[in-house]
């Protein structure tokens, strides 16, 4: 089975998350679209969608879904995303879409956030992916140099993010403590996040491996 098949796989595992009549936070990312794929296949009607990016809410709105302002929602049940990296804490590097800022706001605002990844996403320690760090473009200089006292090595992304910002990719960055790390970084002025979700990481992970989809919850 290659990688794209088993993010099908878990994009239709996770259409059951999915309360008809609810609110519903859509991620960004290759899984992503497989999951908005599997939802418009089921028939399973969210009341309207929270999109966090440009992309997914053309695709939701193509496929015939509400997508509506965060501002004018009261609750998310639930937030379905994918993550480049994942740790057995569920705490997680994203942003290899450039959506991280977007992600980690509706994330915030949702009951439940179900992580839909391939096996390969699953790792012991945070930082082998490249970490996104989102930044005011004025401040990409100061931040980068903040960045590389901490240990890392910043890239800046030839991409623009819908926030009309922009990324410096960290790499050779292995990262121990998450939850330290992410308030450390979201700390440097002209940084707008960091796509590490430690703070508020995932509470169910479905995990795509050859022998099926692995359901694993968060324990508090
Ligand atoms: C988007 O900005 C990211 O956070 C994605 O969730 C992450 O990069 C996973 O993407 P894929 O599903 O395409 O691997």
């Amino acid at each position: 089975m290659d990688q794209n098949e088993l993010k099908r796989l878990v994009g239709q595992a996770a259409v059951k998350y999915v309360k008809p009549g609810e609110v519903l936070g859509v991620g960004t990312g290759s899984t992503v679209d497989c999951f908005i794929d599997a939802l418009a296949a089921s028939g399973i009607k969210p009341s309207a969608c929270v999109s966090s990016s440009v992309r997914s809410t053309e695709k939701l709105r193509a496929l015939g879904f509400e997508v509506v302002d965060l501002n004018d929602v009261e609750r998310i049940g639930v937030y379905v995303d994918g993550a480049d990296e994942i740790n057995g804490d569920f705490e997680m590097i994203k942003g290899g879409g450039g959506a991280l800022t977007r992600e980690k706001i509706v994330a915030s605002a949702a009951d439940t956030f179900v992580c839909i990844a391939d096996q390969s996403k699953l790792v012991k320690t945070l930082g082998r992916f490249p970490l996104p760090v989102e930044v005011i473009p004025m401040a990409r200089g100061c931040v980068a140099r903040a960045l590389r006292a901490l240990g890392a090595e910043p890239v800046e992304r030839d991409f623009t993010t819908d926030n009309g910002c922009r990324i410096l990719d960290c790499r050779n960055f292995m990262i121990e403590d998450p939850v330290r790390m992410e308030q450390t970084i979201n700390a440097i002025p002209g940084v707008v996040t960091v796509g590490l979700f430690a703070a508020r990481g995932a509470d169910v992970l479905l995990l795509g491996t050859p022998e099926g989809v692995k359901t694993m919850e968060k324990t508090r």
